[in-house]
């Protein structure tokens, strides 16, 4: 019987130079996409995925994000007196979601650094890694899916996604072997390679599971691109040393550190909502036929 997949790591103390101004101030896993925080979607998806202790990385200026999890007595009295009962339990219930725990980076020395932090929580057992820039729509099951694929071998399994003409570069790109439509074998990562030089158009996407042989590998990594420690470098060292899986993708997932990205996520989600949706349809009927 394969050990049930229970702890999550959610790195967020990255500086988000991409949506500056607003994440001067303001963490950018707090901006919202319609009413609900970026982190909270990720949060919601962890928990749905049957995972039961989260453990965020942050750093300074991200006070915020453990406010948003924490309990608020006076604001849960505030709206049971005037007769808010359903707003008082829907906050009530962010703090109940999973278990949270943090730990500071210290300085953003890059993703596979802020990994490392996670190594004495985690401790020796698979885990997952969600990155909160990430949004996976909840209907899209890709994280579900991906805990299938490390359930028949206990396998590290990485998201991938098909990606297109020069958009390659900015991701880390797998070299991989069909094992069925959605499963494949990994036996190389580049990091943001040239079109050209890219060995597949299968980018990696913010979600991973990983085995606790990571944290080894990542003590190995030296210094990559950008004077940072990668993520992608410390997988790959692991890729010599057992099996890691790929699973791809369809439709359903945002890049909300991208501004584009962001605004159409808010529109997807926003139309959804039985509250928002068939008004704003009407306004983006009226601008696309010019009214
Ligand atoms: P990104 O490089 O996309 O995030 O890192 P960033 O640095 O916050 O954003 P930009 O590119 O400057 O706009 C991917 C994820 O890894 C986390 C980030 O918070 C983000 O969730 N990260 C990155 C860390 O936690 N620590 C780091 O040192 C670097």
């Amino acid at each position: 019987m394969p050990r049930q997949l229970r702890k999550a790591v959610i790195p967020a103390a990255g500086l988000g130079t991409r949506f500056l101004p607003a994440t001067k101030a303001v963490p950018k896993e707090m901006m919202p996409l319609v009413d609900k925080p970026a982190i909270q979607y990720v949060v919601e998806e962890a928990a749905a995925a049957g995972i039961t202790d989260v453990l965020i990385v942050t750093g300074r200026s991200k006070d915020a994000i453990e406010d948003h999890f924490d309990r608020s007595p006076e604001l849960e009295e505030a709206l049971l007196a005037v007769g808010k009962d359903a707003e008082a339990a829907q906050v009530k219930a962010i703090h109940d979601l999973v278990q949270i725990h943090y730990v500071r980076q210290g300085a953003p020395r890059g993703l596979g650094h802020a990994v490392g932090m996670a190594r004495a929580h985690v401790g020796d057992e698979p885990f997952v890694v969600m990155l909160p820039d990430d949004l996976m729509h909840p209907n899209a099951g890709i994280l579900t899916g991906m805990i299938e694929a490390h359930n028949r071998n206990q396998s590290a399994v990485l998201a991938l996604k098909r990606v297109a003409g020069r958009e390659i570069s900015m991701y880390g790109v797998a070299a991989a072997k069909a094992l069925s439509d959605t499963v494949v074998e990994v036996s190389d990562l580049v990091e943001k390679p040239s079109p050209e030089d890219a060995p597949s158009d299968l980018g990696v996407m913010g979600r991973y599971i990983l085995t606790p042989g990571i944290f080894d590998a990542i003590e190995r990594t030296e210094t990559g691109r950008g004077g940072e420690i990668q993520l992608t470098d410390a997988i790959k060292a692991l890729i010599g040393e057992e099996t890691v899986l790929g699973y791809i993708i369809g439709s359903g997932r945002f890049d909300t550190g991208n501004k584009l990205d962001f605004l159409i996520a808010s529109v997807t989600f926003a139309l959804e909502r039985d509250d928002l949706g068939p008004e704003l349809l009407e306004f983006l009927r009226g601008i696309v036929s010019g009214r």
